[in-house]
This record gives C-alpha cells, structure tokens and sequence, in this order.
C-alpha cells in the first residue's frame, strides 16, 4: 500500500491528467515564471484538483501558502504530496473551527500580495485586521457567495484592491456551478446514504446555476423533482423545464430529499421541518452551512445521533426522523469528491490566468470588483475543445463582413 505522500502524488496526476487546459498553462509558467517572487495566499478546498492549481503557481515562480476554505472538504492525502512537493498547507479533514481560522490567519500572516479566495473569507479577514500588512495587489474569487460579498463591500466603499470575480467568467459558472455541482452532488448524495433517488420526489431549492444543475442531475437519475424559487423569472424558467414549482412549504410534506442551493440564510426552517414527512434526508449546496437552520433542528429535536459518516438523525416529538447530510455542509464536498477534474480544469485555467493577469495589470486597478477579461474566458474556451471532443465552426470572410456592416449601421 502506498503511503500518503504517493497516494496524495497519485491523486494529483490523476487530476492532472484530466485537467489539459490548466496543465498547459504549467508548462508555460515553469517557462516564463510570470508570478517569480508573488506571494500568494489561497483559501480553497483543498484536494487534488485544487492542488493541481497550486502547483502550477508555484511552478510559475509563485510562493504559495494554501489553507482550507471548509473544515470538511480537505482530502489528507493531496495534502500530504503538495506540502512534500513544498507548498506550507493549512488544512486537515475534519478540523475544528478554531484549527480552520488559525488556517486562514496563517496564510494572511504570509503579507500576501495576491489573495486567491473562495466564499471571500480571507478577504474579509484582510480588511479588518492587521492594517499594517504590506499592499495587496489584488485578489480572485471563486464562488457566487464570495463575489456576493465582495460586491457589497465595492457598494460600501470598503474594498481595498481589485478584485476579479472568477465566479462570473462564463467558462466558470455555466458549467462548474452548473454541471460540475450536478455531477459532484450525486457524487456526494450517494456516498453519504447508499439510497436509491430514481422514484423519489426530491426538492430543489433555488433554481440558480447550481440549482438548475443540481435538478437536472437528479431528473437525469430519475427522481421526480420540484423545484422553489423568490424569483419570479427563475421560477418560470424552471416550470418550463419541465420542473413542478412550489411554494417550500407546499413541496415539504412530499420530499424524500430537499437540497438547498441559494446562496441565503434560513430556508429551511421550523415551518417546514413541523411538516415533512419521516426519513425526509436534507442537504445544502450553497457555500455556507446556514441554508438548513441547525439551530431551528436543534430546537425541534427530541432526540440526535449519527448513524452513518455524515449523516445525523434529527428525531421529533411525534416520532418523524430527518436526516441531515454533511453537518449541513456543501454536500458535494463534505462528503462528495468535488467537481470532476474537467470542469476544474477549466474554472482553475480561469484562476491562473486571472491571477497572472492581477500580477501585470493589478498595481493600476482601482479598488473594484472586476470581471475576467473576455479574452481570458475565450482563451479558456478555445484551449478546451480538443479535450472536450467538440469541433466548431470559423465565420468565412463574408460572415465577418456582415457581421462588420451591422456593426457600422449599413
Ligand atoms: N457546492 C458547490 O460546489 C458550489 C459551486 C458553485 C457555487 N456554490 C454556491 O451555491 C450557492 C448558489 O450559487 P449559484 O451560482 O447557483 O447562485 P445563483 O445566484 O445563480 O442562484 C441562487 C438562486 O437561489 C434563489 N433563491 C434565493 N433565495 C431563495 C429562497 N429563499 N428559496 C428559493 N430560492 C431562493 C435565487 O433567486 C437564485 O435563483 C452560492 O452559495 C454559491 O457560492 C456552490
């Protein structure tokens, strides 16, 4: 049996074999070293595909610090093989809370010059201890919850440096909140319960880039699947996907599983957990553990045990058990394996180029929440093709000329 450095090296080229877009960009930071001398500061889950980033940085000159962005998404063994491959790591499954902000503290201990966050805690952190800490270039987000704040702070006048909303960039939510978090949640329900989803009646909270993958997914294995939404829009997009859209409390007492994926706090709430059924199993999506109130769980329940790895038995009054998976954690991570390796290839392509982008242009960026430049989401696209056996077409010279006369009105 391998020790955990090699099985933490194996995982990392397993990953990489399937990351081509990222892995290219490796081989031309190794050559140019783009980031040669950048401190820079990660909070990520860390596993191996995260590590495969972390490893092309520093193979462009980058000294990293990395720490984990949940206390339960780290994989043991990707760190083991990236600290040996001389990367400091922060990060250990299971940790406890005060392990997991010691992590983030430590990295910003580091004076980074480059933040590379997830959910926008290290910035959040940034900006509101140690002002005496050297300049920060600038910083990339990777998820919705994280752009979210950092809009809010552009809007309050509190951000300090540009920061690019990785999030954002086409080549990452349509397919990595949408796709990745699909496939990963399956991932994640599955290990967590064993239980068979085809014939079940599962609810989807929130039919967003997240919410649509995940309740595509589980049509797609045969669930029978409602969806609930604020938005009046979204809710009609998913009624014309086919989806049965419900008020929660209406879609509650049916549920063999509900899954939040909103982004908010208190979705699920003591309203709705007086009235679903027994066995009723819950699970969240979104990047905070807060969309399945625990507190109003906790209240509610006469009685709590864990009877298997990640999934706790929340028994009321009158007998009903709900089970909650992954301490209410992001599913697909807690107890999943996270997003396939394809679709991290191309949402940590968007990190690093974004990254060596903040590196040449960030010094003369206003203190704002700032797009992937176009050109960056299309390189990425355009890299990922081959692997992604798809072929397209190329506008002729007439296409382009028409499209150019539009352009001047003619
Ligand atoms: N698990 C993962 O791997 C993963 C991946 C990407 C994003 N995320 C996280 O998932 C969350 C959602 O991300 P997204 O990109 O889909 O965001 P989004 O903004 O596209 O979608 C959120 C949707 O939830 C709806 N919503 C808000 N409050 C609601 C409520 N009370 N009831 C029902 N619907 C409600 C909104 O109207 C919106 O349509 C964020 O926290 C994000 O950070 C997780």
């Amino acid at each position: 049996m391998p020790g955990q450095v090699e099985l933490g090296r194996l995982k990392i080229d397993w990953a990489r074999a399937h990351m081509p877009v990222l892995s290219s960009i490796e081989q031309r930071f190794a050559r140019e070293k783009p980031l040669a001398g950048t401190r820079v500061s990660a909070v990520l889950h860390v596993e191996a595909k995260t590590c495969v980033l972390a490893l092309a940085l520093k193979a462009g000159g980058a000294d990293l610090r990395l720490a984990a962005g949940n206390p339960l998404s780290t994989d043991d063994d990707a760190v083991a093989a990236v600290v040996e491959a001389g990367v400091p790591t922060w990060a250990r499954k299971g940790e406890s809370l005060d392990e997991y902000n010691a992590g983030i503290r430590a990295t910003l201990d580091f004076d980074p010059q480059v933040i590379v966050d997830d959910g926008a805690d290290l910035v959040a952190l940034a900006h509101t201890s140690r002002p005496d800490r050297g300049p920060v270039i600038g910083s990339t987000e990777e998820t919705t919850a994280g752009v979210n704040r950092l809009r809010a702070m552009e809007r309050s006048g509190a951000l300090r440096w540009p920061a690019i909303a990785v999030n954002d960039a086409q080549m990452k939510h349509l397919f990595d909140n949408r796709y990745g978090s699909g496939q990963s949640f399956l991932d994640g329900l599955f290990s967590a319960t064993n239980l068979l989803v085809a014939g079940r009646t599962c609810v989807v909270a929130g039919y967003g880039w997240v919410g649509k993958g995940v309740a595509g997914l589980l049509r797609g294995v045969g669930a029978d699947v409602l969806v609930t939404e604020v938005d009046p829009v979204r809710a009609i997009e998913a009624r014309l996907e086919g989806f049965r859209v419900r008020t929660l409390l209406q879609a509650a007492p049916e549920a063999d599983l509900i899954v939040t994926t909103t982004g908010t706090v208190g979705v699920v709430r003591a309203e709705h957990l007086r009235v679903v059924k027994d066995g009723c199993l819950l699970a969240n999506m979104g990047h905070f553990d807060v969309e399945i109130s625990k507190p109003d769980l906790a209240s509610l329940a006469v009685h709590r045990r864990v009877v298997r790895p990640s999934v706790e038995e929340y028994r009321f009054a009158d007998g009903r058990r709900v089970f909650l998976l992954g301490d209410g954690r992001l599913i697909n991570l807690a107890t999943g394996q996270g997003h396939p390796a394809e679709i991290m290839d191309l949402s940590f392509a968007l990190q690093a180029l974004s990254i060596e982008y903040l590196v040449r242009h960030g010094r003369s960026l206003a203190p704002r929440v700032y797009p992937v430049p176009p050109e960056l989401d299309r390189a990425v696209a355009e890299a990922a093709l081959p692997s992604l056996e798809v072929a397209i077409d190329r506008p002729t010279p007439e296409q382009l000329r028409y499209a150019d006369s539009w352009k001047e009105g003619t």
